[in-house]
């Protein structure tokens, strides 16, 4: 695994005129990210062809996002295939490695959805790492597509001066490209409209903070960094017209497992009024799941709560609960902006003839 510098790694044109760098491509038969963690102080790419190393950065979180990781997923699937030089089947090593990718975060649904999408593939007579790499572009132009007709979609329900809460991070980086909630934010500001965020920083590792301020700054998007607990000051104070977030898996009730803290903000949403959006992709529901119960939700190191960074934030030896995620039950969020429309209630039968269409 090697490390890159800024001017190496990008090979992006800047979109639109905004500079931002690529959350993840393929280059001379490597995986390519920014490291997540690292940001807002450096912004430093990994490079690797081992798809070991690329399971690691998903667990770490220097690629994250639930759309992300999905990618992150298809590509190292693509380096275990050349790794086990698989041709016409998928065998018994590619089959363990690919059970080590499944492993790797359990929350969100795209790397399992994804690793299905592969399976399915025609492989007959062809070096499977070919035919995965090629649906693993496939997958990230696909994501970055989806993600531009979210913010499309999601243009009808910002109204021409608005304040939006959000909460985690769900920007290019989080998503292949041009982002989900944010990318509904972004194509906002880009039709004109005189939009302001209230960012959540998001405890405990501060997707908000870190990487929604950071790359709201990089658009030139107007925005005030707040605590966790300030959203409901910040709610009333600012008059927010709505709150949006991403997913990492929605059930086919619409109950939604998102950052922890997301299911807070719904209820503070409730209570003042203030319609509670989620934006999110296709490849992040779970025909599979018919509720919240259904999905698992991933603990984290307890060292993520007590420290920050190599700091210690709270006394040694201590118990500590670190759920990564909480779910959001269906009847909190107003709607569903997918790339195929917006989706309202009944969530049932709505979400139902999106995932059979
Ligand atoms: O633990 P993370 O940082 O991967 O959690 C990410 C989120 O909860 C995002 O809101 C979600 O994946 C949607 S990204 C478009």
């Amino acid at each position: 695994m090697t490390s890159l510098s800024y001017r190496e790694s990008q090979t992006n044109t800047p979109q639109d005129g905004y500079h931002l760098p690529d959350a993840i491509r393929w280059s001379n038969g490597k995986v390519v990210i920014i490291d997540q963690t690292r940001l807002p102080l450096d912004e430093e790419f990994l490079s690797s062809d081992n798809y070991r190393d690329v399971c690691e950065w998903i667990k770490s979180l220097s690629i994250r996002g639930a759309p992300s990781i999905g990618i992150a997923a298809a590509y190292a699937a693509s380096l275990a295939a050349y790794e086990c030089d698989s041709t016409g089947a998928i065998d018994t090593k590619l089959e363990t490695a690919l059970q080590v990718i499944l492993a790797t975060r359990p929350t969100a649904v795209n790397i399992r959805n994804i690793i299905e999408r592969l399976r399915k593939l025609d492989v007959l007579g062809r070096s499977v790492g070919n035919v995965f790499l090629e649906e693993a572009d496939k997958i990230l132009k696909e994501e970055i597509e989806s993600c531009r007709k979210i913010g499309k979609f999601g243009l009808e329900l910002i109204p021409d001066r608005a304040v939006i809460l959000t909460h985690c991070h769900t920007g290019g980086l989080a998503t292949g490209g041009y982002g989900t909630a944010l990318g509904m934010i972004r194509a906002a500001h880009e039709a004109g409209k005189d939009v302001m965020v209230l960012v959540d920083e998001t405890r405990p590792l501060l997707q908000g903070a870190r990487l929604t301020a950071w790359e709201l700054q990089k658009l030139g998007i107007e925005f005030r960094l707040i605590v966790d607990g300030a959203s409901g000051i910040a709610m009333r104070k600012f008059k927010a017209d709505l709150a949006v977030v991403g997913a990492d898996r929605i059930a086919t009730n619409g109950d939604t497992a998102n950052k922890i803290g997301t299911y807070n903000l719904s209820v503070l949403c409730k209570e003042n009024g203030v319609p509670f959006y989620v934006a999110a992709p296709s490849s992040s529901f779970d025909s599979a799941a018919t509720s919240g119960d259904d999905i698992p939700i991933e603990e984290r190191n307890p060292d993520e709560v007590t420290h920050f960074r190599e700091c210690r934030s709270a006394p040694d030896n201590i118990s500590v609960y670190a759920p990564a995620f909480d779910v959001t039950p269906g009847e909190n969020v107003a709607a569903f902006v997918t790339e195929e429309g917006i989706i309202r209630k009944p969530y049932r039968a709505n979400i139902g003839t999106l995932l059979r269409d």
